[in-house]
């Protein structure tokens, strides 16, 4: 269990040495505060672990600094959305200079034209592009579009991908096919609608298409990164894309994490596969609030005002956060040579320390990787599904977690979650982290 003396003695070089380290733990007197008055005292549930999470104060590049004047280098980077790193000076730089010309008009803005257009350049499917504001919003917004589309009503979804908080997809497999909602509040007119099937298995999905003839779209991670990191057998995507092409079926991928992350066109660039509609959020705007859909032209004009599937918000297309994602993007397209093999570079390393080290000691766990993104799974079995996923040991990972922690190295606190590597993280980081997960695999091995 993380043990909050620990922490708060923890004797690292990022400590900060002004910092009297016998102080009261501040991120435990912030929790018990926040527990009175934010639900569990957090925002979003995947930020609680036991017995409290740690509070931040700063980041810049690949650390952040918590209240208590640790610095850890972070892997869980807003879940993936800080793809250049902590307050990239330049994203940053475009950000204020935005402020002085206004924070928000809900009125068109040049500047909305200008990223939808280089939207279209970079990803392979987008001919329209709409802004939104969270990757819920747009996941939300692609499957009413789908079924307005088709004139269909039931979706496919894969199980352990995940598309936000939403009633259309907070679905998990039932019997019959038939999905039951995963939470309370959700109802069974929205879950029954969502087939939930399992991912890698080509088979399941083509029997389940050609028993249905109610399908509006398949929705889909081409990587999935919500249960760990997964990556998809050779010619699974492919399969899919061909399966929803002969069956009318729109091909949705939520590209919120492969976005701009992968590649710059995202996974659809990576893999060389054209979706009907893609979901994007997070790397696109390197952390600032924003989202899109995109897609062929045929199905996004269906939206309203021009077409008849309702779509609106106040936040959509605001200038902040689309001057951020400009900024992002145009240095993407400028740096792409550099900036995307220099990630996969980092990780490979981090990887195979990691590997090396498993081997030494002769753990068996398995390690899931791709381009910028990587998970150490507590089960010595092939991990390519939710199912096996689930067979990891998440005793074991909380252990490990919090002895990461006490090091210095801030990684998703769930075995389920994705680590992220940005191009802010350095050569020293590399080798800080790599000392650590030995470190963490040694402590964990004492216990097994
Ligand atoms: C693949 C994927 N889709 C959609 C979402 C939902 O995005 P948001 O949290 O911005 O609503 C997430 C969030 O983590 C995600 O990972």
């Amino acid at each position: 269990m993380y043990n909050t003396e620990e922490f708060g003695s923890y004797k690292h070089r990022y400590i900060s040495h002004t910092q009297n380290l016998s102080m009261s733990n501040r991120s435990e007197l912030l929790f018990e505060r926040a527990k009175t008055v934010i639900p569990s005292g957090v925002n979003s549930p995947v930020r609680f672990y036991e017995p409290y999470p740690f509070f931040v104060a700063s980041s810049k590049g690949s650390k952040i600094v918590t209240v208590d004047h640790i610095t850890c280098i972070d892997y869980c980077m807003g879940y993936g959305s800080l793809l250049l790193g902590h307050a990239h000076a330049h994203v940053m730089e475009a950000v204020k200079s935005q402020l002085d010309y206004g924070n928000l008009f809900c009125i068109p803005t040049e500047k909305e034209v200008q990223l939808a257009e280089l939207i279209s350049k970079v990803v392979p499917c987008a001919e329209m592009t709409r802004l939104v504001t969270t990757g819920s919003e747009a996941t939300m917004s692609a499957i009413r579009l789908a079924r307005a589309f088709t004139k269909k009503r039931k979706i496919i979804k894969f199980e352990g991908c995940y598309h936000g908080a939403h009633d259309y997809v907070l679905v998990s497999a039932g019997s019959n096919g038939i999905g039951v909602p995963t939470s309370e509040g959700s109802i069974e007119g929205f879950s029954s609608q969502t087939m939930v099937i399992p991912y890698n298995d080509p088979s399941e999905l083509e029997q389940v298409i050609k028993k249905e003839d109610d399908i509006a779209c398949v929705i889909i991670e081409p990587i999935p990164a919500n249960m760990g990191v997964v990556i998809p057998d050779k010619q699974y995507l492919n399969e899919i894309r061909k399966i929803t092409r002969q069956m009318d079926i729109v091909l949705i991928f939520d590209e919120v994490i492969t976005g701009f992350r992968l590649s710059l066109g995202g996974a659809s660039e990576f893999f060389g596969i054209k979706p009907d509609l893609a979901t994007f959020a997070k790397a696109m705007a390197n952390g600032f609030p924003i989202a899109a859909i995109t897609g062929k032209k045929e199905i996004m004009q269906q939206l309203a005002p021009g077409g008849k599937v309702y779509q609106a918000s106040t936040y959509a297309g605001n200038p902040i956060s689309v001057s951020a994602s400009i900024a992002t993007i145009e240095k993407l397209i400028k740096e792409k040579n550099e900036i995307y093999p220099r990630i996969a570079k980092t990780c490979d390393r981090i990887v195979g320390g990691i590997k090396d080290e498993l081997e030494h000691l002769k753990l068996s766990f398995t390690t899931n990787a791709i381009g910028s993104m990587y998970q150490l799974f507590f089960t010595p079995e092939k991990v390519d599904d939710a199912k096996s996923a689930k067979k990891s040991s998440t005793v074991m990972f909380k252990r490990f977690y919090d002895e990461l922690l006490q090091n210095g190295i801030f990684i998703p606190p769930s075995q389920f979650e994705t680590c992220f590597v940005s191009n802010a993280h350095s050569e020293d980081d590399v080798d800080k982290t790599v000392e650590s997960y030995t470190d963490a695999l040694h402590k964990v091995k004492e216990v097994l």
